[in-house]
């Protein structure tokens, strides 16, 4: 992709999105974001000031933005507005969940129309059937558990079914309109300066504070596939020059660990040993959810290189670093 047209990324301002937005201008391109804000954080809080230059936000609800006359041809199209949220928002919130429906039924009508290069769906591993995510029957979730035209399982909530909908439009773009578009699928993707709604940050927080005892939700058996976002990132773009077809690539380490061992490796980091406390009444959602990273390997030729101690040690220096300015 050449420097000349601007990359366009919808919830510019969201976890995924701020760290591509970043990733991008580092490059060398110039950068559209778009955000509601409704979750995402104003620009002014994490774009360095070298980068103003080349970037141009709008705070503005996407299908508003869409819908504009006038848009110029974009390079590649990072599509990440949501409406996400951790596990309470997806179980206690399925109907605004369902929003992104509405947001990705028009975001494929605009990209069949438009003059873009290449499109990045972000789906997710809840598009996976449930039915292989239980206590019984949990196995790592490769690609081809979902095929169109043949298997389709009950994916996780309005939200699975919406990125399952969405790798369906996906498909329809690339087949029945050309777009060269690729979906991935990543799993559990953390960061430091990821929201607390989302476990990793709030587990460390906790440890940071030396909670005891240490709380967890669920069970605390529940397991999940944890990945830096900056290998997330690394991964995106590796996929667009391999995948142009709709179709999809999970993003893992391809390793499964429970809550418990997430706490037990922030205890340990922070140099404490308290007694773990599962919430058994907050939800958990699936039992097991890893990766099958086969396709990913034999496709990409790329492994996540960020070890799950150096990540986690990353996010609870952040943690630290937070409670001491006392935000
Ligand atoms: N973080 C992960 O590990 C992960 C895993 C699987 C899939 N994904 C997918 O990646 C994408 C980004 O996830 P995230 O973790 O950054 O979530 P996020 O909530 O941090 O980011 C989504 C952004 O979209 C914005 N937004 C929501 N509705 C909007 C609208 N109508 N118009 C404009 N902006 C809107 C929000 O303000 C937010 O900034 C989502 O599609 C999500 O499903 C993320």
């Amino acid at each position: 992709m050449g420097l000349e047209k601007p990359v366009l990324v919808t919830g510019g301002c969201g976890f995924v999105g701020r760290h591509v937005v970043l990733r991008l201008l580092k490059m060398g391109y110039d950068v559209w974001a778009v955000d509601d804000l409704s979750i995402g954080q104003h620009p002014d809080l994490w774009l360095p000031k070298e980068y103003i230059s080349r970037f141009r936000f709008f705070h503005q609800d996407i299908k508003e933005f869409l819908r504009k006359e006038k848009l110029p041809e974009f390079g590649d199209v990072f599509h990440f507005a949501a409406v996400v949220g951790g596990r309470a928002n997806i179980e206690g919130n399925p109907l605004a969940v369902a929003q992104d429906l509405s947001i990705d039924a028009e975001f494929f009508s605009w990209v069949v129309k438009a003059s873009v290069d290449r499109v990045l769906y972000a789906s997710s591993s809840a598009a996976y059937p449930i039915n292989v995510q239980d206590k019984k029957n949990a196995e790592a979730l490769s690609e081809e558990m979902i095929q169109f035209g043949d298997i389709l399982g009950q994916p996780d909530m309005t939200y699975g079914w919406s990125k399952l909908t969405g790798e369906y439009l996906s498909k329809i773009a690339a087949e029945n309109y050309g777009v060269h578009i690729a979906c991935i699928r990543p799993f559990s993707g953390y960061g430091e300066d990821q929201d607390n709604t989302y476990p990793v940050p709030a587990i460390a927080e906790r440890a940071a504070r030396k909670e005891d005892p240490l709380i967890i939700w669920g069970s605390g058996k529940q397991g999940r596939d944890f990945v830096h976002i900056e290998n997330c990132v690394d991964a995106m773009f590796l996929i667009l020059d391999k995948i142009k077809d709709g179709s999809a690539i999970n993003i893992g380490s391809g390793r499964l660990m429970t809550f418990e061992e997430v706490a037990k490796k922030f205890a340990e980091i922070a140099g404490y040993t308290p007694t773990i406390k599962p919430l058994v009444d907050k939800p958990e959602g699936v039992h097991t959810r890893y990766a099958d990273i086969t396709k990913m390997k034999q496709v990409l030729g790329w492994e996540p290189e960020i070890s799950i101690d150096e990540g986690f040690r990353r996010v609870y220096e952040a943690a630290v670093e937070r409670i001491k300015n006392g935000s």
